[in-house]
């Protein structure tokens, strides 16, 4: 059996040895600290294949190579981390059920033991969602949908020696703990699958409920179009586009990561005809030049973490994911003021502007809302399914 714990530990630490970024003069230089001093699952940072290695490219490095980014920023806390969202329906709610019975042979390994191992070597490591990580890894490099190896089946499905070194590769990059998503290259949203690139933002599961409030306000209408502002991997655009044939939305966003991305999934999924992306920064008093000077919806689900907030997100978040989709300044709501400035100026009277907030955000916007001259009446605040308060809806009055 080639999936023994001291043999990972042992490669892991040589990796470390090799790849630790905090070895290299640059980052040295700017007084990074070495991630497994404080944060012992980050020995090493792997990529997936399909990813480039290069340490300039990598998402940590490039994290703490940010200028705009105090060095605090590099030190994340031991304490249980945020999980930003956490679906709380469905992790870690499944069982193994192949092949409990522990044979091996040299050339080949029963995948119910390769997820127990892997599950065991995550675990140990602290990694989130242990179980599920293993299962979609093992079944990703199966090419089998991971409810194949949920199934209570007779047949004994084994791995080859070549597909057992792309799970330990693959596996290793989850005890870096990069994000799932990532890893595998793809994930699902509402009723797509989207390609997953970092260090653009990994859609969250309460997103598809934001989205389903817009189709509940788009449906009737004979082709609606949308505006929105921060499309990271297209998906609350395409999903729109995926379920409403007329429709046709412009999405923007001001990282060139995510412009590139949205095209990608769009033109994956013969999408792109009805999307029109536009590279360009969202600000009070400042848009992107736009096609259109009206839309039947604004939706948007801006960066609106609070700023003392994002000390505290997970590793997977703060080392891979792009914190400029997350960072919403102080009060979390630097971006989301300027979307309501432009919704105000872009929709037409009686139509709808929906934002993903920050549960606080509900309670502070109003009192802002009421000091600026934007004609937007706040008619709703919808709970998520962790019954957080969420999606805030406003009419355009005048
Ligand atoms: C929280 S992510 C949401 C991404 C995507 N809509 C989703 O739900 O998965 C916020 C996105 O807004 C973009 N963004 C942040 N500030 C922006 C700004 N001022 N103008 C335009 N886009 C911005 C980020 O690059 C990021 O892709």
């Amino acid at each position: 059996m080639r999936v023994v714990a001291g043999g990972w530990a042992r490669w892991m630490a040589s990796r470390h040895h090799t790849t630790c970024l905090a070895r290299h003069p640059t980052a040295r230089n700017m007084g990074v600290q070495c991630p497994a001093s404080t944060l012992c699952t980050v020995p090493s940072i792997a990529m997936p294949p399909s990813q480039s290695c290069s340490l300039m490219t990598h998402p940590a490095y490039r994290v703490c190579s940010s200028k705009w980014l105090p060095q605090w920023w590099w030190r994340v806390s031991r304490k249980p981390a945020r999980c930003l969202h956490t679906d709380e329906r469905n992790l870690d709610q499944v069982t193994p059920s192949m092949g409990e019975q522990s044979s091996s042979s040299s050339s080949s390994s029963m995948v119910g033991e390769v997820v127990k191992l892997w599950t065991q070597s995550l675990d140990a490591a602290e990694v989130p969602e242990a179980l599920l990580s293993a299962q979609h890894i093992v079944a990703h490099i199966l090419g089998v949908p991971r409810s194949e190896l949920q199934r209570d089946s007779t047949v004994v499905i084994t791995l080859t020696e070549q597909q057992l070194e792309e799970v330990e590769r693959l596996m290793t990059c989850r005890l870096a703990r990069m994000p799932l998503q990532y890893i595998l290259g793809e994930w699902d949203f509402h009723c797509l699958t989207l390609k997953m690139v970092p260090p653009v933002f990994i859609p969250r599961p309460e997103t598809e409920q934001l989205v389903e409030l817009a189709l509940a306000r788009l449906r009737g209408l004979e082709a609606p179009r949308v505006l929105e502002i921060g499309c990271g991997s297209g998906a609350i655009s395409l999903a729109l586009l995926h379920a409403l044939p007329q429709a046709e939305c412009v999405a923007v966003d001001q990282s060139k990561h995510a412009v590139e991305l949205t095209e990608a999934n769009a033109s994956r999924l013969g999408l792109s005809e009805r999307l029109t992306v536009v590279a360009g920064k969202v600000t009070i008093g400042a848009r992107p030049p736009l096609p259109h000077s009206s839309y039947d919806l604004v939706v948007s689900n801006p960066p609106y973490v609070l700023r003392k907030d994002l000390m505290e997100v997970q590793p997977e978040i703060m080392m891979y994911e792009d914190l400029r989709a997350l960072d919403g300044g102080k009060d979390g709501l630097e971006v989301v003021k300027a979307v309501l400035q432009h919704a105000h100026l872009l929709l037409p009277p009686g139509q709808t502007l929906l934002l993903e907030v920050d549960p606080c955000h509900p309670y502070l916007l109003p009192a802002w809302l009421e000091k600026q001259d934007l004609s937007l009446k706040l008619v709703q605040v919808h709970q998520d399914f962790n019954k957080k308060e969420r999606f805030m809806e406003f009419i355009k009055t005048s």
